[in-house]
This record gives C-alpha cells, structure tokens and sequence, in this order.
C-alpha cells in the first residue's frame, strides 16, 4: 500500500519539509503514530494545541456547536463571537476586537488598522510600519514584507511597500528610523520564529515611550506568545507596558483556524464598516472552541502551570550536558546548544519519541502543553538528554 507520505508527495504543492511521521491521534501531551508509536509532543504543532490533545472541554464545545450552528457569515449576529470579544476584551484590558482566520490574517487587520488610524489622523502620507530584524508576522505579501528574514522575501519581490525593519533591542536605531510617514511600529515581545529570542524589557518600554512621544500605534505581534503560552493571557501583560492593538491566533482555539486583532478604542474606532472583512471569521465553531480554551486555562489554573513547568524545564534543561543557556518566557523556550547540531538533536528527540524542533542551527525549541504534568517534562528531559547523546 502506498504510505501517505508518498501520496502526499504528488498531490501536495511541495512547500513543506516535513518530518517523516504520518500522526493519526492525540490525548492530552501524547501524539501516536500510524505504527502505534506514542511521541511526548513539546511543540503542540508550533505552539497551538495548548491545553492539550482531543480536549474534552473543547471536544464537547465544537461538538455540541458543531450540531446547532456551524456558519452564517458577518451579515449576521452570532453568540459565540460575541462572548469571545468579551472574554479577550476582559482578559487583554483592551477594548475591541476583530476576528480573523490566523495569524497572518490577524496582522493583516492589524496593519490595515494603523494605516487607516496613522492616514485618518495625519493624512495620506502617513501609512509606514517599521518592524525589527529576525521577526516573523506572517506569509501573506504584506505580512511577509513586515517580516525581518530577507531569505523569506527574496523569491516574492516586489512585495508591498511602506514597510522597514530595524535592529531590535536598539532604540536610537528605531528613534531614527521614524518620520512623518511612520504610522506604526510592529513587535514581538519574544521572536519566536527568530530563534526564541526574549526583547529587553527596557527596549520595550522605551519603544512605548517613543511611540507616545510621537503618536505612533504600537503593535504586538502575539501570535505565538498570547494565550498563555509565557505565563499571562498576553506576553506584555508581564513586562510593564501595554500595546495600543495586538494580534493572537495560534493557542486561540487550540488548533482550529482562529485570529483575533485587539485594539484600544481610539485606534479600532479608525475601522468604518466596510473597511475590512472576512467571510469566516469569527464563525460560531472557533469561537466555541476558543471559549472553551479560556474555560480550561481559567479553571484548571494553567498560567500557573506554564510558570511552574517553565521553571522546571528550564533547570532541567540548564543541567543537561550540551545545553549552553535557555531563552525564553514562559513553556516557549529555546535550549541553545553548545554546538550547531539542533537540526540533528532534534531529529534524535523524535526517534526517542519526544517532538521539539530546531529554531535555528544551535537552538532547539520547546512549547510543550500549558497542561503539562511535572512527571512528563521529567520525561521530556530524560529523552533530550538521550537525544544529546
Ligand atoms: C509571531 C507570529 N506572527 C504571525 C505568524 C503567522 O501565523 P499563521 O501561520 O497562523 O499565519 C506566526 C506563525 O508562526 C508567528 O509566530
């Protein structure tokens, strides 16, 4: 019988390079193979199934939406949407949200969101986003031009203007890079495509003063960091500033397509009707799928964990020979390696049956479960440490 990798192999446009595993089912941390193997998954398919494999909670939600209403587009009023505005409302201090089918998406209302707010306020000029170096928002062509990896751009040129990185972790470089055009400037508190890199908290809070002074909208890029995955609802929500709109998608719904683009009142009143749509977003089955998630992280305490497994992992992790430093907030963190073979650690981690995945040539990336048991990140170290031979 021909295996789905082979099949996958001549119908899939070839975009990927994916591991040689074909998973068919999950429970809580677990993920098993088509042979029967059970696998300790530390990435929850980059930093998304956060409270855990085949959910209960969220089962029964999707479930029982699943059979009453499935979709009936934006020209219309649905609950779910609504008690999930409230809920990230209430959870991110901020005041509105819009909802979209991703991360990228998400960005894309967020930057269409600045211009509109930068071009309202200041005029047509005024639209320019400034984003820093080894970030990730995205593979739509404006999320992709807001993305500081020139190795990513370089087969889409011309990609869409009014977009420019700058070094991170370097105010008088971001100070300077600003002008009458400038309507935004765009971050992740912790890069986490870029290699699980943590910014300065005093570069974060000297990038809200600086777009204070100069009436700029700044922009979190919570995508991977939001809902828990650092230890608060939202990655800022620890480090003493607040954004004036924010983007979240991954852990949202834990795993269904789901972005939501949060912003404070001044800056989402810049949106008229008719400024922007999607036909899925928001629909009734996410969004009782992300209420669910907010349930559960709620209930069973999970920020908690996520601080308390944190901990635990990174001193598991610092204490193995191999292991340099650890980077990171949170349950996303990045084991840097004293040599550059995380491409092939990684690799023995999943013959040894845990999943983790290599971020950069000497980092090795771990974004377990927030309802990770302290015996299973006991697990997790003892198989890395095998992987590191
Ligand atoms: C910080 C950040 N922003 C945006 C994205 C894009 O999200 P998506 O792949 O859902 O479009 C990602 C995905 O890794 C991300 O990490």
């Amino acid at each position: 019988m021909t295996s789905v990798m082979d099949r996958e192999h001549q119908v899939v446009m070839q975009t990927y390079g994916r591991t040689p595993v074909t998973f068919v089912s999950g429970e809580g941390s677990w993920l098993t193979d088509e042979t029967g193997k059970r696998f300790l998954d530390c990435l929850t398919g980059l930093a998304v199934v956060s409270v855990g494999h085949a959910n209960p909670r969220v089962a029964a939600a999707v479930t029982e939406q699943m059979n009453r209403l499935v979709h009936v587009s934006n020209l219309y009023y649905t609950e779910p949407m609504v008690e999930l505005a409230e809920h990230l409302s209430r959870l991110s201090g901020m005041d509105r949200v819009f909802f979209a089918n991703c991360g990228a998406t998400a960005n894309e209302a967020a930057i269409k969101l600045a211009r509109r707010w930068g071009q309202t306020l200041k005029g047509a000029a005024c639209y320019e986003v400034i984003t820093l170096d080894d970030s990730f928002h995205g593979r739509s062509l404006a999320t992709l031009a807001a993305t500081g990896q020139p190795k990513k751009q370089e087969t889409f040129q011309p990609l869409p203007s009014g977009f420019s990185q700058v070094p991170p972790n370097d105010i008088d470089a971001l100070a300077a890079r600003v002008d009458d055009a400038t309507a935004a400037v765009m971050v992740e508190t912790l890069q986490g495509e870029g290699g699980v890199v943590p910014l300065e908290v005093e570069y974060l809070a000297a990038v809200r003063e600086l777009c204070d002074a100069r009436n700029l909208a700044l922009i979190v890029d919570d995508v991977q960091a939001g809902m828990g995955r650092t230890g608060t609802w939202f990655s800022w929500q620890q480090l003493g500033f607040e954004p004036d709109i924010a983007t979240t998608a991954k852990a949202l719904a834990n795993g269904l397509p789901i972005g939501a683009c949060l912003a404070n009142s001044e800056k989402a009143k810049a949106f008229q009707p008719g400024d922007h749509a999607t036909t899925f977003g928001g629909g009734p089955v996410v969004c009782a799928a992300a209420n669910a998630v907010i349930a559960e992280i709620t209930e069973r305490d999970l920020l908690k964990n996520c601080t308390e497994r944190s901990e635990q992992l990174r001193s598991g992790l610092l204490g193995l020979d191999g292991v340099a430093s650890v980077r990171g907030r949170g349950l996303l963190l990045g084991a840097v390696l004293d040599e550059a073979r995380a491409g092939e650690v990684a690799g023995a981690a999943l013959d040894n049956g845990l999943i983790v995945n290599a971020v950069r040539p000497d980092t090795v990336r771990f974004a377990p479960p927030l309802t990770i048991s302290p015996d299973e990140v006991d697990t997790a170290l003892t198989r890395f440490a095998t992987a590191l031979g």
